[in-house]
């Protein structure tokens, strides 16, 4: 069984209050008679979260970027996987790149806030990827599959985690791997995935993340087990992020 595709944008520590127009003109795109078969999902700063779910046009879901473990305390600048319930997100990103790079990430703090998510009954986006070095020393499997077994949680199902792979030196460079490459890294994510979880392995959804555009987007989206996309830069425009959705039309 194939899963839904998945569209998600991560919009980084972009948007102000301005940027809702983006938002609805998303909306009118999806609601323009062109239907996609595929999720939409845009995970906006955490500031906006409550605005956009309030006003979030047909067909699109809201998220984070990030969570604490925890569901309260003294943790000062940090938020919870209730709050972000609470403001409306479906969704919570973690262990993305540059959380494990700038704010030294472990795979076991990522379960645990993956972990966090779920409890909440909210789905966590699970990011995994190589860097460049890595990638050059022949280690990319080896990186990537480690991630996804220590990240992963024990109590995922296709419901409520999906997988993101990442590679480091692809995000933000307008540089990707081959459609091979691609391929191969997302069939042996998805072996892991079907040795730890059985047949449920099948269902989760695993996206390819890293400079996808209008221009590339259908070529990575046909390849084998990609269900999706996780977008930074070009899903900042309603209109490239409706090019990239146009992969499921
Ligand atoms: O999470 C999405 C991201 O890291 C990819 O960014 O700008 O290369 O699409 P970008």
């Amino acid at each position: 069984m194939k899963p839904t595709a998945l569209v998600a944008g991560n919009w980084k520590m972009n948007g102000l209050a301005s940027s809702q127009a983006e938002l609805e003109a998303l909306g009118n795109y999806l609601s323009d008679g062109s239907a996609a078969d595929c999720d939409v999902l845009i995970c906006p700063p955490f500031t906006l979260i409550a605005a956009f779910a309030s006003n979030a046009p047909t067909g699109v879901a809201i998220g984070a970027q990030d969570c604490h473990t925890n569901k309260s305390g003294a943790h000062t600048g940090d938020i919870s996987a209730e709050m972000l319930s609470d403001a409306g997100a479906s969704y919570v990103i973690v262990g993305h790149s540059e959380r494990r790079a700038d704010h030294g990430e472990s795979s076991a703090l990522v379960r645990d806030k993956a972990n966090a998510v779920l409890a909440e009954g909210l789905k966590a986006i699970v990011c995994v990827g190589e860097t460049e070095a890595e990638r050059d020393a022949g280690k990319t499997l080896d990186v990537v599959l480690g991630q996804v077994a220590q990240s992963v949680p024990a109590g995922s199902i296709p419901e409520n985690t999906v997988v993101a792979y990442e590679p480091v030196w692809a995000i933000g460079t307008g540089r990707t791997p081959t459609v091979a490459d691609v391929a191969e890294v997302h069939t042996a994510i998805r072996g892991a995935l079907v040795e730890r979880f059985g047949d449920a392995g099948n269902g989760f959804r695993i996206l390819y993340g890293g400079s996808v555009k209008p221009s590339n987007a259908a070529e990575l989206m046909a390849a084998d087990n990609v269900n999706g996309a996780l977008v930074g830069g070009a899903s900042l425009k309603a209109s490239d992020f409706n090019g990239i959705i146009d992969a499921y039309r």
